[in-house]
């Protein structure tokens, strides 16, 4: 059955889906798998634990995350995405035991309230607007228990001459006025105003990707 994508007003990335997996290592400059396990070792999920990643693309991130985890002890990595064309290749290459993947926005999930123990993002803020950021983190808080983890990969306030070109560039290149918004700063202050703790920033890669960690508070 052909996959239909969801709409949204966020940049979504069909066009890309065919090229995504071999374009991605140039952007993140060969250290893509090293990003990668930093976002997961933030995550420190195993076992049983079930963990949504938003916007997933082709999934990488995702599977990487499923092979931390037991899938005979109920533990499932679940990565979504509005593009039916990056969750189709996302099945096609990475779907298995303990990782699958959904056709879905993330201002508008369909899952239960605390159903999952940690979401995890890599650059989806910047593809959205304000206000479906606000949108996509108060879903995101909706579905974590309390307690649960957030981690967040995304562009934000450029740290080095290099990482403001690289910002200023993407935001007019792929005229994005979304990156603008992430490169103001706004993530740090939409993370906190829909109830997380305030995010710590654990690394920046590249002078302008942030990694944010923060937790849904217990009560
Ligand atoms: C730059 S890609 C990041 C993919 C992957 N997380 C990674 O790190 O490679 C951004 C993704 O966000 C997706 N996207 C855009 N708007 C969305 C929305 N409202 N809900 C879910 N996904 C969305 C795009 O289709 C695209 O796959």
């Amino acid at each position: 059955m052909k996959l239909e994508s969801t709409p949204t007003r966020g940049r979504t990335l069909d066009h890309a889906a065919f090229v995504y997996d071999a374009l991605e290592p140039f952007f993140l400059l060969g250290k893509q798998a090293e990003y990668d396990r930093r976002l997961v070792t933030l995550l420190s999920v195993s076992g049983s634990d079930r963990v949504l990643d938003l916007g997933c693309g082709t999934g990488v991130l995702t599977r990487m995350i499923a092979d931390r985890l037991s899938p005979e002890s109920g533990g499932v990595a679940v990565g979504i995405d509005a593009a039916a064309k990056m969750i189709a290749v996302a099945r096609k290459k990475r779907a298995g035991a303990g990782c699958v993947f959904d056709v879905m926005a993330a201002e508008s999930l369909s899952y239960e309230d605390a159903s999952f123990d940690a979401v995890v993002s890599s650059l989806f803020f910047h593809h959205v607007q304000l206000d479906l950021k606000e949108k996509a983190l108060s879903e995101a808080f909706r579905v974590l228990r309390p307690g649960g983890r957030l981690v967040i990969a995304d562009m934000h306030v450029p740290t080095t001459r290099m990482g403001a070109l690289v910002s200023h560039v993407s935001r007019w290149f792929f005229l994005q006025p979304q990156i603008a918004e992430n490169t103001r700063g706004v993530l740090p202050g939409l993370i906190e105003a829909a109830g997380f703790a305030k995010p710590e920033i654990a690394a920046v890669y590249f002078g302008y990707i942030a990694l944010f960690n923060t937790r849904k508070p217990e009560k």
